[in-house]
């Protein structure tokens, strides 16, 4: 029961110093209201992805998750998993004999297969929120740094 109030009491006072922090940081946020300047960088920061030169900022920002991530990006994600280790008989990333005749088939195949599956491998590889041209990138990016 004494540790309990103990706790109890560290959790006021912690409570306490966040009502502090939050009241000061309040006061920042009232001052960019009234600073233009500030104010419109601020508008700039919350305009929605869609109405601002998608592209650059969000790759620069990375904090977009609308912007399309690069093939390196997915495959270290999710397709690495696999075809970084050869799980599951998945064809290794650096192996030219297991890529090669699949490269051969052309990367509109790969793509197909890689969207809705393939034997064992996954519909998407498992990346439910993938579009089509990150799968690609991501297939790419494999084929890349197998040297094909
Ligand atoms: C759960 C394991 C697993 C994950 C995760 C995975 N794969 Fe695969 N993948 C496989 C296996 C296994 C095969 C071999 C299937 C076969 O040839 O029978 C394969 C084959 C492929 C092929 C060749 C298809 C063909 O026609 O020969 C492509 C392309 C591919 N994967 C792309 C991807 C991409 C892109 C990702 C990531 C978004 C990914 N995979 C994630 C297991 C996986």
């Amino acid at each position: 029961m004494g540790t309990f109030l103990g706790v109890l009491g560290a959790l006021v006072v912690i409570a306490l110093v966040f009502f502090f922090i939050a009241n000061t940081v309040g006061v920042e946020e009232g001052e960019a209201g009234r600073n233009p300047r500030l104010d419109a960088k601020v508008k700039e920061n919350i305009k929605p992805v869609g109405a601002v030169d998608v592209g650059e900022v969000a790759a620069a920002s990375g904090a977009a998750p609308a912007a399309a991530r690069s093939g390196e990006q997915v495959y270290s994600a999710v397709c690495m998993a696999c075809h970084g280790t050869g799980a599951a008989g998945a064809p290794k990333v650096g192996d030219k004999a297991a890529w090669g005749p699949r490269k051969d088939k052309g990367i509109d195949t790969l793509l197909d297969h890689a969207i809705h599956g393939f034997n064992a491998m996954p519909p998407k590889g498992t990346c439910m929120d993938c579009s089509d041209d990150e799968l690609k990138a991501a297939i790419e990016h494999m084929l890349g740094q197998t040297g094909l």
